[in-house]
């Protein structure tokens, strides 16, 4: 069998190389592999320095995340890096690519740390639920401080090397493409020095004499952190490691792991990582499809949407043509982009020169002949089957044969709109969220005729604009919005019988969406799609626009709103809301919020399972990627499915049987059977 660890001599230095595609996981192998390796460096007495490195795109990626929750095989990580760290002959960690979690936690245990420019450093830990379980709660503050540590321990966001040298966490960075050669050259000048240790490191001092830091990250990232166990773990550990000698603050780190590691979030969170991966495959296309080059996009409509859908492409350096009907609207949306990309300049988030370069590869136009050689071209006109039907139809006969032709639509017929053309494989659904420039989520819906490779060519250019795609099949409101459906019908239904509206808000909040669908109406404007007649009222958002109230433009909504944008219930709309449940004869009762929260996720759940009995999602896990990116569920319970999953199947039949509510048959069998949507 090959293993993973091989050494190769230079002179008096040792180079320990790790290569185990993709990205280096640090699983048993490699862990044996390193540990055997230190052992040959220390006992050749012509070796006096080592440089541990990795071939491929990246330096350790981090613990294999596939042995958790295994039987572990030892050695373990931890005994593996305390061997590292206690040679007494100079370790360098050569870095390149992204040396995260554990990966980070070898370079920490390394005595010295080179990077190329380009490297990334981080313990993203918290993004699976975990904190560092390798003593890099303890070695990193012990190098760089508390203050230092805190982002990166408890957000799991990766820095630059650049960043990494300046709170020293990497002593030099070295050529681009000498990486190994440097690290070398590195070590050998560190021979005959006594080596430094992190776990001897004295900076997490800081924390210490200025305990406030830690309030302070906790109040200025609460909102981020609002029901993750994990960042609160990740404060703990950096504050012990200032607290405590070494020894116990590594056994505080164990105990706080594998209270983690044994919980709901962190299992719903793996669970993710691997749906996120798993969604972006197409069951039956190959994944060798050739694909369409993509150089220009052409998008149909300056407004929010369209405009958010231009700037993702602008931001990847792809050339877009953007067409509105008038001069007017073409300015207004054209000028809103740039405004956008200047508010991000102004938060210090892209270069003033970064923003002439994305608005630089803009081409606004009135001529749907300017679109003619585009690669792709996505409408996001209004929804209207009667106008995207025109709109195909024109294209079809302008743009070049072999393009792709993308619907922005979230709930309309694909394969009526690909019926349009003459070219039905290369129609397909591209269905961003709003606002377009910021929402993760692209839902790509696949029609009758979608060719292999126009699927293909989408997964990729989604990834490349830095979306996360999952693929669904058409029907109305795709994935996501079918299943909103439910809970809307519910949270209205839910009103009309006596629940209070801020009650159903709450309950979702308390859920952890982080705002429920009064709210939402009232951020969106409860006008959109009004008839704008105040003496029409056949809905309770009717009577709300009625009344002049729109939602938070206007102050009042659902809500009525003070300038800080807080939000109060109003009697005003209680009285409305009872005289439309009176005028419609629904009894008023009290309504728990136990059975709120049922009643509002339940039957998603019951839609979610009919979305995979009619194969419109390819899976179980593709659905919960929609709604964590799309919806905001709160990614600690692993999306609807995986949440359904862990409290039983059995549960939300019986559920959706004691409020009266439709329990399809697929739900019920699999249910019945013990089983699970997630395998
Ligand atoms: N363990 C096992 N498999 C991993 C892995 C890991 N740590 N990281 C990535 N993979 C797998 C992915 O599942 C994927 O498999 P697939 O091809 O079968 O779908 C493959 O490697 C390639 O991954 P990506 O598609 O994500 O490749 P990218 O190039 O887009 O991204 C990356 C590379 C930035 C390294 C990204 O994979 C990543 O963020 N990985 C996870 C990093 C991480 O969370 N590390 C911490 C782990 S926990 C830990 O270390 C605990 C320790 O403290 C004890």
């Amino acid at each position: 069998m090959t293993t993973p660890i091989r050494t190769e001599r230079h002179d008096n230095v040792l180079v320990i190389i790790s290569d185990n595609p993709p990205v280096n996981a640090l699983g048993q192998a490699v862990r044996a592999g390193l540990a055997a390796g230190i052992e040959e460096a220390l006992s050749d007495d012509g070796i006096e320095a080592v440089v541990i490195r990795c071939d491929g795109r990246t330096f350790f990626a981090g613990a294999d995340i596939t042995e958790f929750g295994k039987a572990p095989k030892g050695p373990s990580l931890p005994e593996a890096l305390d061997k590292l760290e206690a040679s007494d002959k100079p370790v360098v960690a050569a870095i390149h690519g992204t040396a995260l979690g554990g990966g980070c936690e070898v370079a920490l245990a390394c005595h010295y740390r080179v990077a190329v420019p380009s490297a990334k450093i981080g313990l993203p830990e918290v993004k699976l639920g975990l904190i560092p379980g390798a003593a890099g709660t303890q070695r990193l503050p012990r190098l760089v401080g508390a203050e230092a540590a805190l982002p990166l321990v408890a957000t799991g966001d990766p820095i630059s090397a650049k960043k990494a040298q300046a709170i020293g966490l990497v002593d030099k960075i070295v050529g681009e493409d000498s990486l190994e050669a440097d690290a070398i050259a590195f070590a050998k000048s560190k021979i005959g020095q006594p080596v430094p240790r992190a776990s001897e490191g004295t900076a997490n001092q800081d924390g210490v004499k200025n305990p406030a830091i830690f309030d302070d990250f906790r109040q200025k990232n609460g909102r981020k952190m609002r029901g993750f166990d994990a960042p609160n773990a990740a404060i703990e550990a950096v504050k012990a490691a200032g607290e405590l000698p070494y020894a116990e603050g590594v056994k505080k780190e164990r105990e706080l792991f594998a209270r983690l590691m044994g919980g709901t979030q962190s299992k719903a969170m793996r669970h993710y990582f691997f749906a996120e991966r798993a969604a972006n495959k197409i069951d039956d296309v190959p994944a060798d499809t050739p694909l369409i080059p993509i150089k220009k996009v052409g998008v149909i409509g300056a407004g929010t949407m369209g405009g958010g859908i231009a700037m993702n492409f602008l931001s990847a350096g792809i050339p877009v043509t953007i067409l509105e009907m008038k001069q007017e609207a073409l300015d207004r949306g054209t000028g809103v982009m740039r405004k956008n990309y200047e508010n991000t300049a102004k938060r210090g988030r892209m270069t003033v020169e970064q923003v002439g370069t994305a608005m630089g590869l803009l081409t606004p136009t009135l001529d749907y002949a300017d679109l003619a050689d585009c690669d792709l071209v996505i409408e996001a006109v209004y929804e209207n089957m009667d106008v995207k039907k025109e709109v195909f139809g024109t294209l079809d006969g302008v743009v070049k044969q072999g393009a792709i032709l993308a619907s922005n639509t979230s709930y309309l017929n694909i394969d009526e709109i690909a019926a349009a053309t003459q070219r039905p494989g290369y129609v397909l659904g591209l269905h961003f969220f709003s606002p377009a420039n910021v929402m993760k989520l692209l839902e790509v819906v696949r029609g009758a005729k979608t060719r292999d490779d126009v699927l293909a060519t989408s997964m990729k250019l989604a990834k490349k604009i830095g979306k996360v795609a999952a693929v669904s099949g058409v029907c109305p409101g795709f994935i996501g919005n079918r299943m909103l459906s439910k809970r809307q019908e519910q949270a209205n239904q839910l009103i009309m019988e006596g629940a209070n509206y801020w009650d159903v808000d709450d309950v979702l909040l308390e859920f952890g969406f982080p705002m429920g669908p009064f709210q939402m109406g009232d951020l969106a404007g409860i006008d959109i799609g009004w008839h704008r007649d105040p003496s029409k009222v056949t809905t309770v958002r009717e009577a709300l626009c009625a009344v002049g109230r729109f939602g938070q433009k206007t102050g009042k909504g659902f809500y009525d709103y003070d300038e800080a944008r807080n939000r109060t219930p109003s009697d005003e709309v209680k009285t409305i809301i009872a005289d439309f449940a009176a005028k419609e004869g629904h009894a008023q009762r009290d309504i728990s919020k136990d059975e709120i929260r049922e009643r509002l996720l339940y039957p998603m759940i019951n839609e979610g399972a009919k979305i995979l009995d009619e194969k419109m999602a390819q899976r179980a896990s593709d659905i919960d990627v929609v709604w964590i990116n799309g919806y905001g569920w709160p990614i600690y319970t692993g999306g609807p499915m995986f949440w359904a999953d862990t409290i039983g199947l059995d549960t939300v039949v019986a559920g959706l049987e004691k409020h009266g509510l439709p329990v399809s048959d697929y739900l019920r069998g699999k249910a019945a059977r013990g089983e699970t949507f997630n395998g």
